[in-house]
């Protein structure tokens, strides 16, 4: 289970993230938006900075998913943030080879997403070269969306091009009721911004969802 701090109190971040972590995650997931890929801007890499050495110190990594155009002209200084695997969207780019090459360069983990509409075949041709593929399970852009009904299809649409490996990721609209359908489709990670950080106790429904998904139900 992937905390995704979208849906946390920056206010009050790095406590938040501290009962997270303390709770047993060891992702945590940051959600950068550029106002243009997707309409809203959320944080950029000095947010990732500041959470570095929390999350390292409980041995953890930052899983940045980067919903912003023209991401290989971005990922060097999320890196430099410290950002352990880069997310960047296949729709983002004309140019998706070269942005996974240059996050491989910078030592990171590889990560391509794609949205509702984008069929599982547009990851084919870099299948090799990711370690990680997110499927989006609602429309980029917000927290606390309903889940996308037709995304655990997708899912074992994914797995199967894929094979065993990589990693499959899934993100919005992930809880309890969800979670389990999407591991029964062959997902491996699963991102939750609302259903962690807006539960009243982070660290309980954190370790109810891992649970959940341990459980398949
Ligand atoms: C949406 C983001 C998600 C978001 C998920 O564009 O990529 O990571 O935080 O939020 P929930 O779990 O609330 O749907
Ligand atoms: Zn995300």
């Amino acid at each position: 289970m992937v905390p995704s701090i979208l849906a946390a109190d920056f206010g009050a971040l790095r406590r938040q993230v501290g009962e997270v972590l303390a709770a047993g995650a060891r992702i945590i997931h940051v959600d950068v938006m550029d106002g243009h890929f997707v309409e809203p801007i959320s944080i950029g890499p000095p947010v990732v900075a500041a959470l570095r050495e929390q999350v390292e110190e409980a041995g953890g990594i930052l899983d940045v998913h980067m919903m912003v155009e023209r991401p290989e002209r971005h990922v060097a200084e999320l890196a430099k943030a410290g950002g352990h695997s880069l997310t960047v969207h296949a729709e983002a780019t004309p140019q998706l080879a070269l942005a996974l090459e240059r996050v491989r360069e910078l030592g990171c983990g590889v990560g391509v997403a794609i949205n509702p509409a984008t069929p599982p075949e547009a990851v084919r041709e870099v299948a090799e070269a990711v370690d990680l593929v997110l499927c989006m399970t609602v429309n980029p852009g917000w927290g606390g969306q309903p889940f996308i009904d037709r995304s655990p299809g997708k899912v074992r649409r994914l797995r199967a091009l894929l094979g065993e490996r990589p990693a499959i990721e899934v993100d919005g609209g992930i809880d309890r009721r969800t979670a389990p359908l999407c591991a029964a489709a062959g997902a491996t990670l699963f991102v939750a911004g609302a259903a962690i950080f807006s539960a009243p106790e982070p660290a309980a429904a954190f370790k109810e969802l891992a649970e959940a998904v341990a459980g398949g139900g």
